[in-house]
C-alpha cells in the first residue's frame, strides 16, 4: 500500500479525502497541528474506516518532525492542505496568512526534494481567477490580481511550485483549483468544522437552521444573475476528494518534471438564494434569512469549465447540491 503524507488532514477536505485513499488502497499518514480541527476527527475517521490512522501532530513547516515521519514510513507522495484559509482575517493578519500558506509549501518542497519524494497534489483555489470576463472559466482563464492576501498565497503557491518543476528537481505536481466545498461525508461522523462565525454560506445556512445564529444575511440581491444573488460553483467534498485520488493516480503515470492544474467544480453555478431554497426544500426546515447590503469585492458570479479534468483524469461529480445540503444538514445535527 502506498503511503501519501496528508498535511491538514484533520482538516474539512482532508478528513474526506483519508477515506477516499483508504477505499482506494492508499495509506494516509496525516501530520496536523489541530490549528483548525480536533482530534476527534481521527475517532471519527476509525469508526468509518474501521481502522486507526496514523496522526503525528504538528506542524508541517516543522523539517525535522517530517524527517521523523519519513524515517518512519516510505511516504510515496504528499498532498498538501494545510493551510489557513479565513480570507477576511488574512486582510487583517496578512503575515500570518504569507508565513503560515507559503513557509508550509517551501518546507515541504525542500523535504520532498531532499528525500526524493515526486508527487505533490496541492489545494489551490478559484480564487485565483478573481472576477472573470468569460464564464464558465477554464484552466487557461487568466488569474487576476488576488482580493485578498489568502488569495494571493494561492497565486504565489502555484508560482513557486511552477518554478521548481522548472527547475528540474524531479517532481510532479497537480494543483487543484477547488471551487465552492459543500456537504460532509454521508455517515455525518465528519464534516466541516468552522471555529467561531462562519465565513462560508453552507456553514451559516446550518447553523442558522440549528439556531446557533439567529438570522443568515444574503448580501446583496441586485445583481446580474437569475434571483439577484452571487452565483458559485458547489461541488460536494466527497466528489472533491475523490478528484485527489485520481491527481495521485495520474501523477503517476507522469514523467519527472511535470505541473499541471485542474479545476475541480461541478460545472454548474447556483445562487445563494438557490442554496437556501434547495437547503430548505430538501430538510424540510426553515432558514431565518434576510437579504442585506452588497458586501465589497464580493465575485459576482463565478462556475468552472469542468472539460479539463473530466477528460484527463476520468473525474465527474457524483453528488448533486440535493445531496450537498441533506449531507450538510445531517452533519450538523450530528454536531
Ligand atoms: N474549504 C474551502 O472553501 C476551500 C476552497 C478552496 C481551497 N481551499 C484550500 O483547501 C485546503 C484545505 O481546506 P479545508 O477547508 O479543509 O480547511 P481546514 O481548515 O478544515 O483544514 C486545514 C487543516 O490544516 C491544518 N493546518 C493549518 N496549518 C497547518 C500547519 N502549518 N501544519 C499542520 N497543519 C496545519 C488545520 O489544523 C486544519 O486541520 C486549504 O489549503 C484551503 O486553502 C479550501
Amino acid at each position: 500500500m502506498k503511503k501519501i503524507l496528508i498535511t491538514g488532514g484533520a482538516g474539512y477536505i482532508g478528513s474526506h479525502t483519508a477515506v477516499q485513499l483508504v477505499q482506494s488502497g492508499f495509506e494516509p499518514i496525516i501530520i496536523d497541528d489541530l490549528s483548525n480541527s480536533e482530534e476527534k476527527v481521527l475517532d471519527r475517521l476509525e469508526e468509518i474506516l474501521g481502522k486507526r490512522l496514523t496522526f503525528y501532530k504538528g506542524d508541517c513547516s516543522d523539517r525535522a518532525l517530517l524527517d521523523q515521519i519519513a524515517s518512519e514510513h516510505e511516504i510515496a507522495g504528499v498532498i498538501h492542505f494545510a493551510a489557513f484559509k479565513a480570507v477576511g482575517e488574512s486582510t487583517i493578519q496578512p503575515l500570518k496568512y504569507y508565513q503560515n500558506n507559503i513557509g508550509s509549501l517551501l518546507t515541504i518542497l525542500e523535504f520532498m526534494k531532499a528525500r526524493q519524494i515526486k508527487d505533490l497534489v496541492f489545494s489551490s483555489s478559484c480564487t485565483v481567477y478573481g472576477q472573470p470576463d468569460v464564464l464558465p472559466v477554464t484552466e487557461q482563464t487568466p488569474r487576476q490580481e488576488a482580493e485578498s492576501p489568502y488569495g494571493n498565497t494561492k497565486k504565489i503557491c502555484e508560482d513557486i511550485m511552477v518554478d521548481l518543476v522548472k527547475s528540474k528537481a524531479g517532481i510532479r505536481v497537480i494543483s487543484l483549483r477547488y471551487f465552492n466545498p459543500v456537504g460532509a461525508h454521508p455517515s455525518g461522523k465528519i464534516g466541516e468544522l468552522p471555529i467561531g462565525t462562519p465565513a462560508n454560506l453552507v456553514p451559516f445556512v446550518t447553523q442558522t437552521a440549528a439556531g446557533i445564529r439567529e438570522k443568515l444575511t444574503v448580501f446583496g440581491d441586485d445583481y446580474d444573475t437569475v434571483d439577484g444573488s452571487c452565483v458559485r460553483d458547489y461541488i460536494h467534498v466527497m466528489d472533491l476528494a475523490d478528484a485527489h485520488v485520481k491527481a495521485l493516480a495520474y501523477l503517476g503515470e507522469q514523467k519527472d518534471d511535470f505541473y499541471d492544474v485542474f479545476n475541480v467544480g461541478t460545472g454548474n453555478g447556483n445562487t445563494v438564494l438557490e442554496v437556501i431554497n434547495t437547503f430548505e426544500k430538501v430538510n424540510g426546515v426553515k432558514v431565518n434569512f434576510q437579504i442585506g447590503e452588497r458586501r465589497p469585492g464580493d465575485i459576482v458570479k463565478i462556475w468552472a469549465n469542468t472539460s479539463k479534468i473530466n477528460s484527463v483524469l476520468d473525474w465527474h461529480p457524483s453528488y448533486s447540491l440535493e445531496d450537498s445540503m441533506r449531507d450538510s444538514w445531517n452533519w450538523q445535527k450530528n454536531l
